[in-house]
């Protein structure tokens, strides 16, 4: 295989070099991205009068062709060609012959990568935003329906204080707004255009990059030509909002594993959504919910891979930065592939409300109620922590709930109790009270579906 370097070669690459050095097994799939911004690039170089105008044209119906070849599985990848970059190259030239030669005029590979991976980059930070926003619509549909279902919320995973299931999922539509803000906010500096930086300095031919920034729709130019080919800092921001939104969506994918066990017994995992046991006939298990949480470590690799190839890079363009897209691309799959399987499994979760209300009612869970009971009858909150926790030593001594004392056994704690602390104590009571803003009341939480709806 000829290479474009070849006149200033002697002997030919080894074939050990050839496979060793290539990306076109993984970069092909940028090749709508190389063709979209090589029509752009000649389209310029054409207004600029370094190309004729029939001589454009010729390129770009090349260019055409080619991209219908690839579309229809007609074309033929050569690893010897290196890269995305030259096999698309060598095409059009084999195409149309020797004009072909011209499209890489005042352009360098180093410019062009970055212009390819931020082109598709663009395009997938399109694809996640929008299933982020299902995944939110998703989980708001569940919430809206669990307004009103009972269930413990937990610190160190040990029974706390009353809340409903709708508002425990609205956290995590609190998160995925968190995540798609920062994702929004990459995108500015993803959708920045460095082509036109050429190798590294520039060219001495005339170029228009504010012109193929308008045709590509960039909103902004990478100003200085050496930055412009070293800078990977926007696919690093787009691994770290993959490494946080894995995160919160592992933190999830853990909370249906607990749910789904005999000891919680919260959910019952849809058939269509679980694994059974090659041995244990009795199995259902949370595969899905556990590959999710898998997935996240792969994604956080991938930062960790990233920032460690770029650490300590000497300016401008290093080979290094090939190793770029392996992990960008993975990432990019399994964010699509997890918020895929969320979006479908959600909404077929069974819910089991008696089960989740009852462990709701137990272990003390309204002891905090209690005190706050006490101050409103005026004592100190440090007081009424007290005294509440007096009762609750009393009542789990004698193995009885906080609703099974009698008032009798209260006032002996304190002469401030009177009957209506009853009515405090009950789950209902407790939910409806808890109404302060961001709260878990019924009320509050309807405002919050009706917020958040808004914002997506
Ligand atoms: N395949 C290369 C990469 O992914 C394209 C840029 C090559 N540039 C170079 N000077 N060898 O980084």
């Amino acid at each position: 295989m000829k290479k474009p370097w070849s006149g200033r070669f002697k002997e030919k690459t080894a074939a050990t070099v050839e496979t060793f050095t290539e990306s076109i097994s993984f970069d092909f799939r940028l090749w709508p991205y190389d063709i979209q911004g090589s029509i752009a690039h000649v389209r310029m170089l054409g207004r600029k009068r370094v190309l004729k105008g029939d001589e454009v044209e010729r390129i770009v119906s090349g260019l055409e062709e080619i991209a219908s070849e690839i579309e229809a599985g007609r074309f033929r990848f050569k690893r010897g060609l290196e890269d995305i970059h030259m096999n698309i190259e060598a095409a059009l030239i084999r195409k149309i012959g020797p004009l072909g030669g011209k499209l890489h005029t005042a352009r360098s590979r180093n410019d062009q990568i970055a212009l390819d991976l931020r082109l598709y980059l663009r395009a997938e930070a399109g694809e996640c935003l929008k299933m982020m926003r299902r995944l939110q619509r998703v989980l708001l549909r569940l919430a809206e329906r669990h307004v009103e279902t009972v269930m413990p919320g937990y610190t160190h995973l040990q029974r706390a204080q009353p809340v409903t299931l709708g508002h425990h999922l609205l956290a995590y539509v609190e998160m995925l707004q968190r995540d798609r803000e920062r994702l929004e906010d990459a995108l500015k500096r993803i959708n920045t255009l460095p082509l036109g930086a050429c190798a590294l300095a520039g060219t001495t031919l005339p170029i228009d990059r504010a012109y193929v920034a308008r045709l590509l729709g960039f909103k902004r130019i990478a100003e200085n030509s050496m930055d412009a080919v070293s800078d990977r800092d926007f696919a690093i921001e787009f691994l770290s909002f993959g490494a946080i939104l894995m995160m919160h969506l592992s933190r999830l994918a853990e909370e249906l594993v607990l749910w789904s066990t005999e000891e919680f017994s919260f959910l019952e995992l849809p058939d269509a959504f679980a694994t059974g046991s090659s041995i244990m006939p009795q199995k259902k298990n949370p595969d899905v919910a556990e590959l999710i949480r898998g997935k996240s470590g792969r994604v956080y690799g991938a930062l960790l891979s990233l920032l460690t190839t770029m650490k300590a890079l000497p300016l401008t363009y290093n080979r290094d930065m090939q190793e770029d897209k392996i992990p960008l691309f993975d990432t990019v799959d399994t964010l699509k592939a997890v918020l895929t399987v969320l979006i479908e499994m959600l909404p077929a979760l069974k819910f089991n409300r008696g089960r989740m209300r009852e462990t709701a009612a137990g272990g003390y869970a309204l002891a905090t109620d209690l005190a706050e009971y006490l101050v409103s009858k005026g004592l100190p909150f440090r007081k009424a922590h007290e005294v509440a926790g007096g009762i609750v030593r009393y009542a789990v001594e004698k193995g009885v709930e906080l609703q099974e004392l009698t008032l009798e056994e209260y006032r002996r704690f304190s002469p401030l109790i009177e009957e209506d602390v009853f009515a405090s104590i009950t789950l209902e009571g407790a939910l409806r009270l808890r109404r302060s803003r961001g709260g878990t009341s019924p009320e509050e939480t309807r405002r919050q579906i009706k917020r958040l709806k808004k914002l997506i």
